[in-house]
């Protein structure tokens, strides 16, 4: 019998993936605990912690749990924290949302005057947590979202938000032209230091759905007059560009995963630095698979997060980010050592 000849030489790139140390020299990229932003919760009135049923381990905070978290976050090294309010009153404005008052505003300069600048505290800049019909703006006479009223709502929300002192303003809502009506309302009250995180491409997602009960959202219908339809990926050059010529610091894209074409070319174009949002549906799903025993959470967690690096995002906002922040203080027992 003779053996059987291979036609030509190999190629063999799987010399350089021979050995832990091999594969450690040539590995690209690599997490760190300042890439992660882990948004949070707080609930107005609330005397204890309430669990989100559908993000297992999640849950929204009263104030003084917020701190706690926050500060716990903080000395993990996370990147910042990203506050979302929950407030007891909505209404068809939003009324909460421009109140020195109302919950976001009051949490924001708590967590301002305890962390001072030792973090980057961001806040979701929307209406949607505070409206009483659950859309991101504020309606017109025939219950479409009102652009232009809306952008005004979002120069008082900036305002107040700023005030109240946050670092980094994320707008959320996707109305056009919400990135220069900020700048300005910001400029003119002199609070040029505090930075936008446009959320740049925003996708209408089912991603989203446990962050609906996390907020304890009203809306009844869709987003999709605003937020882009996922069967696009053109717009999300135009959303940059624009988000850019209009003063954006940093852009977001947003589900995360299922959106990481979009994040490489956003990435690939963008003059100023890039996060993703590894939504609350991202999240849901790892822990239903993790908790069936169907997947090692674990290492889906951070390889799930490492995609994002690789796609280019230099932050990702994602609700592991804590966690896995305090994986990295205490060192990364060796499974997961790859990822560092
Ligand atoms: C809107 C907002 C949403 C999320 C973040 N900001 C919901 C939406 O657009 O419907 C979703 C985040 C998540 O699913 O984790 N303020």
């Amino acid at each position: 019998m003779t053996q059987p000849t291979l036609p030509g030489p190999i190629d063999r790139p799987r010399r350089l993936r021979s050995s832990a140390a091999m594969r450690s020299l040539v590995r690209e990229h690599a997490l760190r605990p300042a890439d992660l932003v882990p948004p949070m919760f707080v609930r107005e009135g609330a005397s204890e912690n309430k669990p989100v049923t559908s993000m297992p381990g999640v849950e929204q905070d009263t104030m003084d749990s917020l701190v706690r978290a926050a500060t716990e976050a903080a000395e993990r090294g996370v990147g910042g924290v990203m506050l979302f309010g929950v407030p007891e009153h909505k209404d068809a404005v939003g009324s909460g949302a421009t109140d020195p008052d109302g919950i976001l505003n009051r949490a924001l300069a708590r967590l301002r005057a305890e962390l001072g600048d030792q973090t980057v505290i961001m806040a979701d800049l929307c209406l949607d947590e505070f409206t009483d019909h659950g859309h991101c703006g504020v309606l017109d006479a025939d219950g479409r979202v009102d652009n232009d009223a809306t952008l005004l709502r979002y120069r008082e929300m900036a305002l107040a938000q700023a005030e109240a002192g946050a670092h980094l303003l994320g707008p959320s809502g996707m109305m056009d032209g919400q990135i220069a009506a900020i700048r300005d309302a910001l400029d003119a009250a002199g609070h040029l230091e505090t930075a936008l995180f446009a959320y740049t491409a925003k996708y209408a997602s089912a991603f989203y759905g446990p962050f609906r009960e996390a907020v304890d959202s009203s809306l009844q219908g869709d987003r999709r007059t605003y937020q882009q339809d996922p069967a696009n990926g053109r717009e999300a050059p135009r959303e940059l560009e624009l988000d850019v010529a209009e003063g954006a610091d940093l852009v977001m894209v947003k589900p995360g995963l299922p959106y990481l074409d979009v994040l490489k070319d956003v990435a690939a174009a963008s003059p100023v630095p890039v996060g993703a949002y590894q939504v609350s549906g991202e999240y849901a799903m790892i822990e239903a698979a993790a908790a069936n025993g169907w997947i090692d959470r674990d290492r889906t967690v951070l390889e799930s997060l490492l995609a994002f690096r690789r796609a280019g995002a230099s932050s990702v906002l994602t609700y592991y980010a804590s966690e896995v922040a305090g994986w990295f203080q205490q060192g990364l027992p060796p499974h997961l050592r790859e990822f560092t």
